[in-house]
């Protein structure tokens, strides 16, 4: 008789070991944790634990081909006996240094387990359930992240950057869903904010699933922009020409001087203004309760020309005389009102009467399909005219889609393209006292109902309603260290809370996670670089300009105005 290897005498009592083929660089194995606070892996002694970062995707092998796809969330040393912390062993010995380490002291990693994918299964699915003990983790090869994310050639997907530690692995960005609701980017000064969401609207524009309204604050999205190192990088309307991107201006001068090229200039008629508009500004303007009613009554008693008449000293605003005397309205009110609205006067864009209704012409633009850049030239740096003109023109357009999207009783034929609208300092606009009646909150909570969904960029999102941040559907987040912020983000986001620490480590810059909607679990990733010849060729554009784009650029320079240039 031969003797049977301890192998085989397993084998003969548990069944034949399935042939799979061994994956390389087994990490560990699960050793405990559960699956709401996360798995606990103990490491091999063979693996570097300086290796590890948090943020990194891992693999959990089960044992009937089941794949648990995880991220990283806590890196620690564990010592068998606690005492050894007390009292080291020596380690210049080679050999105690090597019974010690991976046996007596050992590295763990806490991983959240967020898809499984059963052999055999195409698809992954949210996880309900943990691996066994001792089950190996391996780190995730490229066709794993592939599987996951790797859907870049199909359309409405847009590549966005690589996992930690995976160079050339591409993660692409369901865009249909992101736009399905509202989507948010958030992080700190300087983490790369207004960069990545230029590279969201690239794609958007790119895979044309939804049109364009971006209220370019700081001037960084329709013309060029510019690196921390003063490099010039194109915006959208250089990248993508005219016929797609068209920038509208509050200040064409500034337009001009910066090379520009501009569509259409706004401005707006005091005629136009409503108490709603005013209202939208009440913070700012520290207007009361009793002044914010006020304008509802001076709009109705003074008729349309209601701001042109409070602006201007000289009108005696005769009709005003009975509600003074019978004190519907105090004189120290209108006297607050009328100063306070004295700000507008340092608004250009705003005149007493206006040919062009702005709105239509945005309105215009996009019903065929054109992205509207707003650019605020130096009016950007009043948050005042930033947060004036937003809600106006937002206000209106909204109206329209809402009619039009009624009309067309959900019949699609007949609805308006869907709509996503930027805005930067978006807790501005979505502060908890005023999300509730502005127009911004509204938008943000009747999700794509009317084919309206908010693109929402800011650095503070703890100041937004947490109403409205429960409806931001896609969170594409940066570096943030407050931990209001970091709580913020993680509202109504199960499982959110294992993340904070991936979250607090990233990189200060071109570093994001990314979770919600459009994707199909959390990740981290390096952001791809905008700018560079390698990102314009991705988005099918030549890296110099055609001599037509030329010619024509000469030409807006040297033609004084901006109306109509478009057709050209
Ligand atoms: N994806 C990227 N590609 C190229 N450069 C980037 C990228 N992300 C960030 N950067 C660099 O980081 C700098 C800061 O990025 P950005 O202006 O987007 O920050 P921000 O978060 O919008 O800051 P702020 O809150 O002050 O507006 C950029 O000027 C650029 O040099
Ligand atoms: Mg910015």
């Amino acid at each position: 008789m031969d003797e049977r290897t301890p192998e085989q005498e397993l084998e003969d009592f548990f069944g034949p070991r399935p042939v799979e083929p061994e994956p390389v660089g087994q990490l560990g194995i699960v050793v405990g944790g559960s699956l709401s606070e996360g798995l606990v892996v103990k490491l091999d002694r063979s693996t570097v634990i300086e290796g590890l970062a948090v943020g990194r995707y891992v693999v959990v092998r089960g044992q009937t081909g089941r794949r648990f796809f995880s991220i990283v969330t806590d890196v620690q040393l564990d010592a068998l006996n606690p005492l050894i912390q007390k009292s080291p062993p020596d380690t210049r010995d080679p050999f105690l240094a090597r019974v010690y380490a991976g046996t007596a002291v050992f590295g763990q990693l806490e991983i959240s387990p967020m898809l499984v994918l059963d052999k055999d299964a195409s698809e992954p699915k949210p996880v309900k359930t943990v691996p066994a003990h001792f089950t190996p983790v391996y780190p995730a090869s490229e066709e794993e992240v592939a599987l996951i994310f790797g859907e870049e050639e199909k359309e409405g997907f847009f590549h966005i950057g690589e996992p930690l530690e995976m160079e050339g692995t591409h993660v692409a960005l369901d865009l249909e869903r992101f736009v399905e609701r509202s989507a948010g980017v958030f992080g700190k000064t300087g983490t790369g904010k207004t960069f990545l969401t230029r590279m969201l609207l690239a794609g958007l524009i790119k895979e044309n699933v939804a049109v364009n309204l971006v209220f370019d604050m700081h001037n960084e999205y329709g013309w060029k922009g510019q690196t921390e190192a003063r490099q010039e990088v194109k915006g959208l309307r250089q990248l993508f020409g005219g016929g797609e991107v068209s920038v509208f201006t509050l200040d064409e001068a500034s337009s001009r001087r910066r090379g520009s090229k501009v569509d259409a200039v706004v401005r707006i008629g005091y005629d136009h203004i409503q108490p709603e508009d005013v209202d939208s500004l009440s913070s700012l303007m520290a207007l009361s309760d009793v002044q914010v009613g006020s304008l509802y009554f001076l709009r109705r008693v003074l008729g349309r020309d209601w701001v042109a008449r409070l602006l201007d000293e000289s009108d005696p605003l005769t009709e005003l005389d009975a509600s003074l005397d019978r004190g519907t309205i105090h004189g120290g009110t209108l006297g607050a009102i009328q100063r306070k609205l004295g700000m507008f006067r340092r608004f250009d864009f705003l005149q007493e009467r206006v040919s062009q209704d702005p709105v239509r012409q945005i309105l215009d633009y996009l019903d065929r399909g054109r992205n509207v850049i707003l650019e605020f030239g130096r009016y950007g740096n009043s948050l005042e005219a930033y947060i004036l003109v937003a809600n106006y023109i937002t206000r209106r357009i909204h109206d329209h889609y809402v009619e039009r999207t009624e009309a067309a009783l959900g019949t699609r034929e007949g609805e308006p393209r869907p709509l996503v609208i930027t805005i930067e300092e978006a807790h501005k606009f979505l502060d908890p006292t005023i999300a509730r009646h502005t127009i911004f909150g509204t938008i943000a909570r009747e999700l794509r109902k009317y084919n309206v969904t908010l693109f929402i960029v800011d650095q503070r999102p703890s100041g937004i309603d947490p109403e409205v941040m429960s409806q931001i559907g896609t969170r594409v987040t940066c570096l943030l260290d407050d931990e209001a912020d970091i709580r913020a983000v993680f509202s109504g986001i199960s499982g959110g809370a294992t993340l904070r620490q991936v979250l607090a480590r990233l990189d200060t810059q071109q570093q994001a996670l990314i979770l919600g909607h459009a994707v199909p679990m959390p990740v981290v990733v390096k952001t791809r670089t905008y700018g560079t010849e390698e990102f314009y060729a991705a988005l099918g554009i030549q890296e110099t300009e055609s001599p037509d784009e030329m010619l024509e650029r000469g030409r807006s320079l040297l033609s004084g105005s901006a109306e109509d240039t478009a057709g050209i």
